[in-house]
């Protein structure tokens, strides 16, 4: 099996190599390598390494910059995405792709299913529900994991922010009316992995799969989570959104339900308290 694989140097794509490699030949594209905004350059990589898996780890994560780069964000998320999907349906390849919990509105009480309506909040929300309905559109055979709130070892998260923040403030204030369950990039890639190894694949149906850590939190409990487990003990205050005033509105309620891949795939994530603990224990 050829994978080809965009965005290997983010949070996801870094943590997929080591568990794609023995499912086949990779060849692991960084910006350099494969830049998403040159739909010409796609094409060219795509019909140049004919794989029979594509898997695009790469986006325009920057929430908040996006409310003011709308066509670098869209350019990413959406027209990036279309060139892929159009690419794979030449080739009858596999597309694997990742979107975000922010394509809701987060009004709902309960997790989001994945018939559940999108409405984004924010640029970022929009682009990448765009570049969701490309894939759909082009036809191609893919998985669309839906994830949230996504962390690792390494990269700019929310993991390494409040470590820092702990270590050079005498407080923190973070928001505790956005529940979500964080999730590591290495259990992400892990599902991806034992999605891949299903040998009768192509009997499974395609399209979106919701795919985050069981449990939930809210943002001021996974920093205290954080906190407890390094022993730090600087103290966190719970504030309101209203209280920290960032460029993109977030949905509320960001929990998706994982029954159906549950179901499809007998995939289900550890609790975020056990990925967390895993991936503290190699930041130090
Ligand atoms: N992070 C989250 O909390 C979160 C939540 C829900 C869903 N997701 C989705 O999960 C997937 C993986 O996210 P992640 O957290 O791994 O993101 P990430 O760490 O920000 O990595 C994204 C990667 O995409 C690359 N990239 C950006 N623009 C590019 C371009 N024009 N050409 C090529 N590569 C480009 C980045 O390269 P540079 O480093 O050079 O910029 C980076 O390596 C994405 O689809 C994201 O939308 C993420």
């Amino acid at each position: 099996m050829r994978i080809l694989l965009a965005g290997s140097k983010g949070q996801v794509g870094s943590a997929l190599i080591p568990v794609l490699a023995p499912l086949g030949d990779v060849s692991a594209f960084d910006r350099q390598g494969l830049d998403l905004a040159d739909s010409n350059s796609i094409r060219a990589v795509i019909q140049r390494e004919k794989p029979g898996v594509i898997v695009n780890a790469a986006a325009y994560t920057a929430v908040d910059r996006a409310e003011t780069e709308r066509d670098a964000s869209f350019a990413v998320n959406a027209t990036a995405v279309r060139v892929m999907a159009e690419e794979a349906k030449r080739l009858d390849a596999l597309l694997i792709h990742f979107s975000t919990d922010y394509v809701f509105d987060g009004e709902k009480r309960t997790p989001y299913v994945e018939s559940d309506v999108p409405a984004p909040l924010s640029v970022y929300g929009r682009s990448k529900l765009e570049g969701e309905r490309a894939i759909a559109a082009s036809g191609c055979r893919h998985f669309i994991f839906r994830t949230s709130w996504v962390y690792g070892p390494s990269g700019r998260n929310f993991v390494h922010a409040i470590l820092a923040a702990a270590t050079s403030k005498p407080e923190l204030r973070v928001v505790d009316d956005q529940r979500g369950a964080p999730t590591s990039s290495g259990a992400i890639a892990g599902a991806v992995a034992q999605v891949l190894s299903i040998p009768e694949l192509s009997n499974k149906p395609g399209g979106i799969y919701h795919l985050s850590a069981a449990g939930e939190t809210t943002w001021h409990g996974f920093a205290t989570a954080i906190l407890q487990a390094k022993g730090l003990k600087t103290p966190v205050a719970a504030i309101g959104s209203d209280e920290y005033p960032v460029a993109a509105r977030r949905p509320k309620n960001s929990l998706l339900d994982n029954a159906k891949i549950g179901a499809t795939f007998g995939i289900a994530l550890p609790d975020w308290r056990q990925s967390l603990a895993a991936v503290l224990a190699v930041i130090h």
